[in-house]
């Protein structure tokens, strides 16, 4: 949501920006801008649409030199997505500039007094207010533009990533951030810096970098190190300068048409780094410091309570079933939403265990700070090192998947499962509620899983003929049951944010309850039917569909005959442990819906109205 790319320094800064925000579009938006200055000049230029119109009105309008800049993709808030709107945005005097990710919520209460003493704004924006705010306090306070800047930041309620700029002192930025991660760059020898929303924009430049606390802002200037300080405090911090390890191959599509399509085809690998180095079959032990570290919480606790949003919700659910079926420990899986608000009753005796890809997610994270204050222990699987959700957590378990930059959550998901149940086998073992034999049963069956997905890969082109028959459909039902019921659940949320078609995840035997309504011969109903578990019931229901003409898509287990004789189309998966399953059965609905947004001409890394990580309530 909302991107942050800037550079100060001897380089020429404009395709540092450019590519920049290129890099950041995974994060969702809807317009660009970015500020140049050069000559004692600040030159802005905003749009509505997406870094390449801004590319265009920026060869109509400016030259591109200057040393210094810094660009915005917004992803809108307050005020519509218009050119006005856009970021950066002048202050009254347009000697100051900011760009900012995130919502000042008093923002009105402030414009008002502001108008008062005679602020004109030009747009709907909460950041127009903010950068007067700056304004108005740095002339009547007569203080430095950093002093003003923090000052400000104490009077306003939200949250924030901002970057100022002051072309009356053109060496400096001043960086703060609350609720919105910004990461700075280091050039060598401090001659340069980058600040960016995450390290993506700058990771060709320098590897190393600082990512901001929450409450904590930073003055960068040219030729000295970067003095950070806490917002409310005014104490000086010691930053941790951190060594990057994301390379620039990572971050780029390496020959694919889209990410989602590479982030697909990584979930072999993707999943063997996330045991790797944990799971030691031989030797029957599954190694996670953040467990083993808190093992007695774990095993004593009364009960565990999943937080997150959207697909990594959905992990929850697949988890639900396996810390109650494996460890036997009684789980909730919340939405950070809801929870957050629902005043809920949580003990010391809870664990909550927060599920993130990004780590940002600030339903998820305002959720943790609530537990933490209740007094739940609080256990993170996010896949961004160094995240807020991951550094708020008490322990916790990386998911390793390597940058997910297709908004569509592929890899992040099959991941965050795969730590899911190496925590349900340690803990189920640790109780004694799983027989030694069913735990290396698993961990044997749990290293064949890559090989498994590997072959389903292999079967991409039978899923795509199977969605060029139903690209045209308007509504999709997707059917499960125990395990498979959340697939269903993410295979639904898969076609409706990247096709736009309608679909609804459902446990299979609900159908009766209200959707079976929905059947008719133009109606594709996608059914996980895998030999354990229900096996029998869910056929059953798939004859009822059949009664009523709807067309069935089956995800089944190799060497199954009886749902092959009653499908339309059959899509076989490998033979695994029930609690597995989900690790296979995903893959195919993840292509199914791929292919079919790609032929309906969809954007599918950038879904309109998504953003990759959502850092705003
Ligand atoms: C997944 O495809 C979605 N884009 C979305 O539901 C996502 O899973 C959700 O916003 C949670 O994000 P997080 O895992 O980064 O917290």
């Amino acid at each position: 949501m909302c991107g942050i790319a800037g550079y100060i320094g001897y380089r020429d800064a404009y395709p540092i920006i450019i590519n920049g925000l290129k890099r950041l579009e995974y994060r969702g938006y809807d317009s660009a801008g970015l500020i140049l200055y050069d000559k004692e000049t600040i030159k802005l230029v905003k749009t509505k649409g997406k870094v390449s119109d801004l590319e265009e009105k920026i060869s109509d309008e400016i030259s591109v030199s200057g040393k210094i800049g810094f660009g915005h993709t917004r992803w809108a808030t307050h005020g519509v997505p218009n050119d006005v709107n856009s970021h950066p945005h002048y202050s009254e005097s347009e000697n100051l500039v900011i760009i900012h990710n995130g919502i000042i919520e008093n923002y009105d209460t402030i414009k008002q007094v502001l108008i008062k003493r005679g602020y004109t704004f030009k747009s709907d924006t909460d950041t127009e207010v903010l950068i007067n705010l700056i304004e108005e306090i740095k002339n009547k306070e007569n203080v430095k533009l950093g002093k003003a800047v923090q000052l400000a930041l104490n009077e306003v309620v939200g949250a924030y990533a901002i970057t100022v700029f002051d072309k009356t002192k053109p060496d400096e930025f001043v960086v703060a951030r609350l609720g919105s991660p910004i990461a700075i760059g280091i050039g060598k020898d401090n001659k340069e810096f980058f600040v960016a929303s995450d390290a993506s924009p700058f990771i060709e430049y320098t590897k190393n970098a600082i990512y901001l606390e929450d409450g904590e802002m930073a003055i960068i200037k040219i030729g000295r190190e970067v003095r950070v300080r806490n917002i409310k405090s005014d104490s000086l911090v010691n930053p941790d300068v951190l060594e990057l390890k994301l390379s620039l191959e990572q971050i780029e599509k390496g020959g694919y048409d889209h990410f989602m399509l590479k982030e697909i085809y990584e979930q072999p690998k993707a999943i063997t780094d996330t045991y790797r180095g944990r799971m030691l079959v031989n030797e029957g032990l599954i190694k996670m410091a953040g467990i083993d570290d808190n093992l007695q919480k774990f095993t004593t606790a009364n009960r565990i309570i999943i937080v997150a949003c959207g697909t990594s919700w959905h992990a929850g659910l697949v988890a639900e079933y396996l810390f109650e079926d494996i460890a036997r420990i009684p789980v909730e899986v919340e939405y950070g939403s809801e929870f957050r608000y629902r005043n809920p009753i949580i003990t010391d005796k809870d664990i909550v265990i927060a599920i993130s890809q990004s780590g940002e997610t600030a339903d998820t994270l305002a959720a943790i700070k609530m537990a933490k204050e209740k007094g739940a222990f609080v256990f993170g699987v996010c896949n961004v090192v160094g995240s807020s959700i991951a550094r708020e957590s008490d322990a916790g378990a990386y998911t390793h998947a390597g940058p997910e930059i297709g908004v569509a959550s592929t890899k992040a998901f099959t991941t965050q499962i795969t730590v899911l149940t190496l925590i349900a086998l340690k803990l189920g073992l640790a109780k004694g509620s799983i027989s030694k034999s069913a735990y290396h049963t698993y961990l044997q069956e749990m290293e064949l899983i890559p090989k498994k997905v590997e072959s389903l890969l292999a079967i991409n082109d039978k899923v795509e003929k199977i969605g060029s028959i139903y690209k045209n459909a308007t509504n999709f039902l997707y059917l499960g049951r125990g395990f498979n019921f959340p697939v269903a659940l993410e295979g639904a949320l898969k076609l409706k944010e990247i096709s736009y078609i309608h679909a609804e995840g459902y446990p299979a035997a609900e159908m009766k309850h209200g959707p079976i309504a929905l059947i008719d011969e133009n109606m594709p109903i996608v059914v996980i039917a895998t030999n354990k578990g229900h096996y029998e019931k869910v056929v059953s229901n798939i004859q009822e569909i059949k009664s009523r003409n709807g067309k069935i898509i089956a995800v089944v287990t190799e060497g199954d005959t009886t749902v092959k004789g009653i499908a339309d189309h059959i899509i076989e998966i490998p033979e695994t442990e029930e609690a597995l399953t989900p690790l296979l059965t995903t893959i195919p609905l993840q292509l199914l819906s791929y292919h079919i947004a790609v032929m309906l001409g969809k954007n599918v890394d950038q879904p309109r109205n998504l953003a990759k990580s959502v850092t705003v309530e």
